[in-house]
This record gives structure tokens, C-alpha cells and sequence, in this order.
């Protein structure tokens, strides 16, 4: 059941997708201050767990910290953080006297205190009164989740190709870098289905151009490696650089779609192409036009995109740069002792994603001038909005890729997301395991962190466990910047041990791709915690660093330093598999209880529950050479198990033809029955 409570007079958000009825009474269980400021308050019981928040940092139980609703580009993912990239405003507590869901549609910002300032006191703070709350209440974790996607509209799904190994790196400056990319994955025959093009493919870092001096002809090699099986996959920044003759900054101006100035002209920022003007995404008008621009890209041959900088992320507003200038001016006439030394630094340092900078620039929504930090969260939805709605009008039957850095929830009918830059550091391959399981509840299943960390110079034993934990993830993209050790499998001394490990992958995804696909069309949830399933196991509740992955498996990565093997909590009797490649395979049952496993650097472990079944292929070295007009079950079958396997074109967005639907069936006796006699079993 869900009821909505309004407060003040809300921005439409476009969140939710399903109309109710305000209710009229007072909400139930809350303390609502209604004094100066807008608060929701919540006392909490010694073992109620807090889930949600969408992408934050630290642990999958979000008590014991202050998070703010803010989207920014913030680069360092550690734990004294309070926001990064997106607004999520759902949680859920969860308690023995009392569970309930909330999700605060709101525009603004808003503080999440679980328990921070106060052990056991949850307060929300929105920055002002105008929101609606929506309080959820059903008989079970995952019954909450799936009522609020109700609301939320249906999750984005990508392409089957997408479910492929992304290879990316800032720094492949050329058409000779991609095709040298390529070749090296395929002369060391490791799998890859897509190579991401990062700012350098553009002519000076303008969108939607193509720099034809690196890249002369970027048609032929989309569609030679399109032949191998491999597709590239173009980011878009939100600025568009400032640039007479230039066509889409042209038009921009001419159509009034940039956001303004108070004083109605185009306010400028500072982002990588220099001087830019940000597209007023929020006018309807101007989301059409920039959606379109897509369009030149996809005639190049291009299927798949990712979003950037959307926050917005600010180097410099032109106003705010002059007066720090003004202030260098004053400060280099003293004398920098303890506090002017301090003061000159942090100038410095907060040139960019300067608050002040937020509140400089106007959008235009329905012909009122609306200030941009009024709607800031709403600003990387809607830039990712634009290309969503135009693939949407122009390819009703095809699927694209598209994934967005920024983001809040209504986004995800649109896009999947990347966790953003992190580090190369082993808490962040833990931090990437238990951010998918919150951003899920939100609606976003396509997901994935920068496999080998973004940031900082990588190591082979960190590659390879942080691909482990990505053969599970819907996005498996190796990502990294300039400046960082190059960290391409081949990169490394054991290139069969990357092998290996990514095979794993490919022999997995009919499984994985059919886990995926009935979380999207069911409201559900690709990556659970333990507690959804075994709420009444109190120390099934407490892992933090194990998941639960579709309806059949559970992982436990290994996620630290020099670790030959890890702890595993076992809630029931389990079978745990090995994969050390594709084709060697060994399993054996493990009693319930604590369990210490030795883990080889290419092996990847996972556990399947009592009566359930894992279908999985041969592997292959792309998504579209998987054969998988043969299956092999994998299964822990106790009585009979059987198992709804989703198996589709992978292309077109016929989710819904009963004809994608096989049930395999496997009896304790090895007797196997399949609904769908193009499906072989073996
Ligand atoms: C941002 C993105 C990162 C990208 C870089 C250059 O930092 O988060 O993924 O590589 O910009 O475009």
C-alpha cells in the first residue's frame, strides 16, 4: 500500500509515473516539524536497519551516517563523503516492530541524518517545504521495493550486447589506439563486445563532432570492428563549447534552449572544451533538439552511448573566476601567514562545483524563470531524458546503450548508470559490490563501477578480483584515466588469468541476461542483500559483502589485498561452484554456517540455494557467438527444481512476447524437461 502526502507546492519532478490520490489524514509513525524548516523524524530501535539512498557511499545498511541529496562531481568516493553523482531519495527501514518504505519526490536538496547526529534518530531535512512523501507498507523488504517501482515507471534495458566486456580508457587518442585495443583483445582471445570512446574522439571537445584528424573515418572503423563483433561507444558531455560556426552552439543560442543569466543572457562555465553553455534540458523543446543530435552519431554507425559531466559539472563560472582573481590581486600585496595562507588555498581549491555558481543561472519551465539550484537534481536525468525519448521516437523496436553518470530516480526508464571515478583502491571493489543493491530498489539494474578503478595506478591481483566481481555486474566496463597505468587485460604478465575470468562471464549470461531481463519486467531486483531473502537470520542480515544475484545464486568476492580466500556466512545448505574459465567447472555442497574459502586469483566462486538452477553456455568470444541453442544446468537440486529462463533477440523491445519465456525443469534423478525445444539441455 502506498499513500502520498503533499507538503507546500511541489516542482514537478516527473519521478513517478502513477497518479494517487493525496491522503488527507497525518502521516503515521513520523514526527513532522513543520516550524521554520520542513523535517521528517523517526526513532529508531536498536536493530532496525536503514537500506536505500540509491549511489553513496559506505556500507548496504546506510545507519551511522549524514548523507545529502546533492548531485557532484565528486572524484574521491571515501567515507566522509555525504554525496556523489545522484539524487535517490527512497529507504526503507527495517524493523522488528515496524518496516515501511519512503520516497521524498523533491527537487531540492535534502539531508538524510540515519542516525548520525543521534544513535537512534532518523531525520530527513529538505532544504524547504515543497515535496511529496510517499510512505510505502507491504509484508516484505523486497514486496516495498517492487510497489515503489510501481510508481517509478519500468526499468531501462539495454541492448544484450551491452551485457558484453566494455573496454575504456581516457587517454585512446586515435583511430590506430581503438583498432590497437581491439586487436590486442583478440590476439590474446579475450571476449569484448564494446570499446568506449572517451572526450578524445571529438574535435576539441565538442558534442556530437568527431576530430577527423584522429579519427578520419570514423564509419569504417565503427563497422570493422562492428564485423569483429565489437561496437564503440561515444560519451556525451552536457556544455556545449562557445564556438562561432559551430552548429549546435549556433543554434542553441538562436532557439533560447541554453540556460540564462538572471540578466537573460547565456551563462557561461568553464568545462573541458573551455567555455561552454549548458542546454536548458529542462524545456521540453530543447531536450528534443539536443536528443536528436544523437542521431549523427548513430548514422556513423554508432548504437550506444554514456552521458557525462551532467551534474553539472563547473570548472569555473566566468564571475566567479574574476573575483577570485580580484582576491589574488589583494592577497599577493601581503604577507600569507597561517590565515591568509589557508584562505588563498581554499579559494583555490573551491573554484569548481562552487555552490555559489549553482545559484548564477535560470531555467526556463513553462515560461517562468525557475534558478538552477532549485531543480540541480533534476539536471542529468534530463539531459539523459533527451537522448532516451528521442531513441524511444526514432527506434520504437531497437534498443540503445546509454548510461549517465548523473542521475535521480525517473532516469531510470531512460538509462543505466556508471558509478563514476573511483579509485584502484580494494575498499572500492567492496564500495561497487554494495552500491548495486540500492541503486536497484531506484530502478537503476543497469550498473557497474570502473573495473580496475578510474583513478590511481592499478595492480594485476586488483584487476583481476575487481573483473571478478564484474562478471556479475549488468555493466562490465574496465575503465580508467590518462595519467593511470594502463590496465587493459593485456597489460599484464597473466593475461590467461583475465582469460579465464571474463569467460566466465559470457558462459554465465543466460542466466545473468534472464535475471536481469524479469527484475526489469517485474519491478524487481537483479542484486539483492542477504536480508531480502532471509529477513529471520540475523546474521544473514549483518553481511555487508556478500550479495544475492537473481533468483538462483549468491557471490562473495574477494576484496582484499593479498587475501588467498575469504569467509563466507552460508544462511542454508549451498552448492558452491568454481570456475577457473568457461569449461573447468567443480562443485561441491557446503553445510550452512561459516565456511573460510580459498580463492585462486582467476577462480570465480559462487554458491546456488537448495532447488534452484543456473543455465549457462558454452562462452564465446562476443555476445552475439554465444550459442545458446544449447544450455547446461547447473543446479542444486534437492527434490526438483526448475527454472523461468528469459532468452530474447537481445535487440528489439518485444519484452513481453510469452514466446521469450522457456521453462527448464530438473528432477533430483537428472530427469530434465524444457518448455522450448529450441533450447537443448545437456
Ligand atoms: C569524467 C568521467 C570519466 C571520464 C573523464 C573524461 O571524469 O567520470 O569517466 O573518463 O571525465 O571524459
Amino acid at each position: 500500500m502506498i499513500q502520498k502526502y503533499r507538503f507546500g507546492t511541489p516542482f514537478p519532478t516527473e519521478s513517478v509515473v502513477k497518479e494517487l490520490e493525496i491522503t488527507a489524514g497525518t502521516l503515521p509513525y513520523l514526527t513532522v516539524s513543520e516550524g521554520d524548516s520542513l523535517s521528517f523524524s523517526y526513532r529508531m530501535d536498536a536493530d532496525d536497519a536503514v537500506y536505500g539512498l540509491g549511489q553513496n557511499v559506505r556500507g548496504i545498511n546506510k545507519r551511522g551516517w549524514l548523507y545529502r541529496s546533492k548531485n557532484c562531481d565528486e572524484p574521491s568516493h571515501t567515507e566522509e563523503k555525504n554525496s556523489l553523482y545522484a539524487t535517490h531519495n527512497f529507504l526503507i527501514v527495517s524493523g522488528k516492530h515496524r518496516t515501511f518504505g519512503l520516497f521524498l519526490d523533491y527537487s531540492g536538496i535534502v539531508s538524510f541524518d540515519v542516525g548520525y547526529t543521534h544513535l537512534d534518530t532518523l531525520v530527513i531535512t529538505p532544504e524547504d517545504g515543497n515535496l511529496d512523501l510517499y510512505l510505502i507498507e507491504e509484508d516484505s523488504l523486497l514486496a516495498i521495493v517492487k510497489s515503489f517501482r510501481g510508481l517509478i515507471g519500468k526499468s531501462y534495458i539495454p541492448p544484450k550486447w551491452a551485457f558484453g566486456l566494455s573496454q575504456s580508457r581516457w587517454g585512446y587518442a586515435s583511430e590506430q589506439d581503438v583498432r590497437e585495443v581491439a586487436r590486442r583483445y583478440h590476439e590474446n582471445h579475450l571476449p569484448l563486445d564494446s570499446i568506449c570512446l572517451d572526450i578524445d574522439y571529438m574535435e576539441r571537445y565538442k558534442d556530437f563532432t568527431v576530430n577527423q584528424e584522429t579519427f578520419p573515418d570514423l564509419p569504417k572503423l565503427a563497422d570493422d570492428l562492428k564485423k569483429e563483433g565489437i561496437r564503440l561507444v561515444p560519451i556525451i558531455d552536457a556544455g556545449v563549447k562557445i564556438e562561432e560556426g559551430y552548429d549546435v552552439y549556433e543554434e542553441g543560442v538562436r532557439e533560447g534552449y541554453f540556460c540564462k543569466r538572471a540578466d537573460g543572457s547565456n551563462f557561461v562555465a568553464g568545462v573541458w572544451p573551455g567555455r561552454v553553455h549548458f542546454p536548458d534540458f529542462l524545456q521540453p523543446k530543447a531536450r528534443k533538439w539536443f536528443g536528436e543530435k544523437y542521431q549523427r552519431l548513430i548514422d556513423q554507425g554508432i548504437e550506444g552511448f554514456w552521458n557525462d559531466m551532467n551534474e553539472p559539472s563547473i570548472f569555473y563560472s566566468e564571475e566567479h573566476l574574476n573575483e577570485v582573481f580580484d582576491e589574488i590581486d589583494e592577497l599577493k600585496k601581503q604577507e600569507l601567514d597561517i590565515d591568509s595562507f589557508f584562505h588563498f588555498q581554499s579559494i583555490v581549491s573551491g573554484i569548481n562545483n562552487n555552490e555559489s555558481d549553482y545559484r548564477r543561472f535560470y531555467h526556463n519551465v513553462n515560461g517562468k524563470m525557475v534558478r538552477h539550484d532549485a531543480i540541480h537534481n533534476l539536471y542529468g536525468y534530463n539531459m539523459t531524458r533527451a537522448a532516451g525519448e528521442s531513441f524511444l521516437t526514432r527506434y520504437p523496436d531497437k534498443r540503445l546503450l546509454i548510461y549517465s553518470r548523473s542521475s535521480c530516480i525517473g532516469m531510470h526508464r531512460y538509462a543505466g548508470i556508471w558509478c563514476g571515478d573511483n579509485n584502484s583502491w580494494w575498499s572500492h571493489i567492496l564500495l561497487a559490490l554494495q552500491m548495486m543493491p540500492s541503486l536497484n530498489m531506484v530502478g537503476i539494474l543497469f550498473c557497474g563501477s570502473d573495473i580496475g578503478g578510474f583513478l590511481m595506478n592499478t595492480t594485476e591481483d586488483l584487476s583481476l578480483r575487481w573483473h571478478a566481481l564484474g562478471v556479475f555486474t549488468p555493466l562490465m566496463r574496465n575503465h580508467s584515466s590518462r595519467g593511470t597505468r594502463e590496465q587493459e587485460p593485456y597489460q599484464f604478465d597473466n593475461i590467461e588469468m583475465f582469460r579465464r575470468v571474463i569467460s566466465v562471464r559470457y558462459a554465465l549470461l543466460p542466466y545473468l541476461y534472464s535475471e536481469f531481463m524479469k527484475a526489469a519486467r517485474n519491478d524487481g531486483m537483479y542484486a539483492m542483500p542477504l536480508s531480502f531473502i532471509y529477513p529471520e537470520d540475523p546474521l544473514a542480515c549483518d553481511v555487508e559483502d556478500q550479495m544475492m544475484i537473481g533468483e538462483s545464486i549468491m557471490i562473495a568476492p574477494v576484496y582484499r589485498q593479498n587475501a588467498a580466500g575469504r569467509a563466507v556466512y552460508l544462511p542454508e545448505r549451498m552448492k558452491l561452484y568454481r570456475f577457473r574459465g568457461a569449461e573447468s567447472v567443480t562443485s561441491e555442497i557446503l553445510e550452512a554456517g561459516m565456511h573460510y574459502l580459498p580463492v585462486a586469483l582467476d577462480e570465480v566462486i559462487f554458491f546456488v540455494r537448495p532447488n534452484h538452477l543456473v543455465p549457462c553456455c558454452k562462452g564465446a568470444d562476443c555476445v552475439a557467438d554465444l550459442d545458446e541453442s544449447t544450455l547446461s544446468l547447473l543446479g542444486f537440486v534437492e527434490t526438483e527444481a526448475s527454472y523461468t529462463l528469459y532468452h530474447d533477440d537481445g535487440f528489439s523491445r518485444e519484452y513481453d512476447n510469452p514466446a521469450n519465456f522457456t521453462t527448464l525443469t530438473l528432477s533430483a534423478d537428472g530427469t530434465k524437461t524444457a518448455s522450448d525445444d529450441r533450447i537443448t539441455l545437456l
